[in-house]
């Protein structure tokens, strides 16, 4: 008996996760499976128009998620999951998957690229050299602090908004760095615990690695980096106040969400010297981020396009831990890696 599409499964896969990925799904002869086909973000109006009747949903961080009735598993390709209205699925018992992990080793390296590239002026060095503007060697051309221990105090703290496995995977790069300290502040409802602290502190190697207060981090690290989820908690996190405590010769590094940052407060840290330099993945407003954003505007400012966590291979194992998750929901069975609403 071949199924006809009435008595599958439907599924909307909002974005082709690739030859490698989608046969595991097309390959299900209980799955309707109904793939958005164009290379950029899904249409509205599509998801509307095909939402009707689909038992699994499979997205990205791209797609705001809302229930519909007939769902039954939302899986996203992504360790953040504020595009997805969970309350609602928890109400449903919908079953939500996403790829946590993963991504944990990709988004520390680029983390730590901008942490470089904010420090060393990166944006402004490629730019001269792009403009066919290579400027004369002299010596305190393009000169930024340097990341690795300071030669004149021997120390570097590492400040961490967040402090999850993307911010431990973070400071353990910048152990070999030199860095001698850390200070971090982590959700509210997380319980402080100085056990805890002392052995990654000895994990670390560190001189001192202490839970504080966003005042403490801003006043106290050469480098800040924002790892913390999105969404209204973590909103406008780091602020005109927060940015006017941080040292003149620290950088800020936001690898986390657009909305943790205000984006003009930072241009005008920038700008007036309250900081030095800023490395972000991410903008408040992307993909909406054009030549006269304010953040675009600063040379201290080095912009990448969220892309984190885009390495080939980083990719290609969220994209089939997404697929994964969305079977295994749809199929009663555990899901590889469920979000627990
Ligand atoms: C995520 O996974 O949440 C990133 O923002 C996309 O890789």
């Amino acid at each position: 008996h071949i199924r006809t599409d009435a008595e599958k499964l439907k599924v909307i896969v909002l974005r082709d996760m690739g030859p490698d990925v989608m046969p595991l799904l097309y390959d299900r002869p209980e799955l309707n499976v109904v793939m958005w086909p164009h290379d950029k973000a899904c249409k509205r109006q599509w998801i509307l128009e095909n939402v009707p009747g689909a038992s699994g949903i499979l997205a990205t961080i791209v797609d705001k998620i809302k229930a519909g009735p007939s769902l039954r598993v939302i899986s996203t390709m992504s360790v953040g999951y504020e595009h997805i209205d969970v309350q609602t699925a928890a109400q449903r018992d919908i079953k939500v998957g996403y790829t946590p992990d993963v991504l944990t080793e990709a988004v520390a390296d680029i983390s730590v690229m901008l942490a470089l590239m904010a420090s060393r002026n990166g944006r402004q060095g490629i730019e001269f050299v792009g403009r066919g503007e290579w400027p004369h060697w002299a010596p305190y051309t393009l000169c930024g602090p340097q990341l690795s221990t300071n030669p004149i105090t021997q120390t570097r703290t590492a400040g961490f908004i967040g402090f999850g496995r993307i911010s431990q995977a973070t400071l353990s790069r910048l152990i070999p760095f030199g860095f001698t300290n850390c200070i971090f502040t982590s959700s509210p409802t997380s319980k402080s615990n100085p056990q805890v602290e002392e052995e990654l502190r000895k994990k670390f190697n560190l001189r001192s690695l202490r839970r504080g207060t966003l005042d403490d981090v801003a006043r106290g690290s050469d480098v800040v980096f924002v790892l913390a989820p999105g969404g209204p908690q973590t909103y406008y996190i780091v602020n005109e106040d927060f940015l006017r405590k941080m040292k003149k010769t620290a950088v800020l590094v936001n690898t986390a969400r657009g909305t943790l940052v205000d984006s003009d407060a930072l241009a005008k840290a920038l700008r007036e010297g309250w900081i030095w330099g800023a490395g972000v993945d991410v903008v408040e407003g992307e993909p909406d981020v054009g030549i006269d954003h304010p953040l675009v505007k600063e040379p201290r400012c080095v912009i990448v396009p969220h892309i984190g966590s885009a390495t080939n291979e980083t990719r290609l194992t969220m994209a089939s831990l997404a697929a994964k998750n969305l079977i295994a929901g749809l199929f009663n069975e555990p899901m590889p890696v469920p979000l627990q609403l």
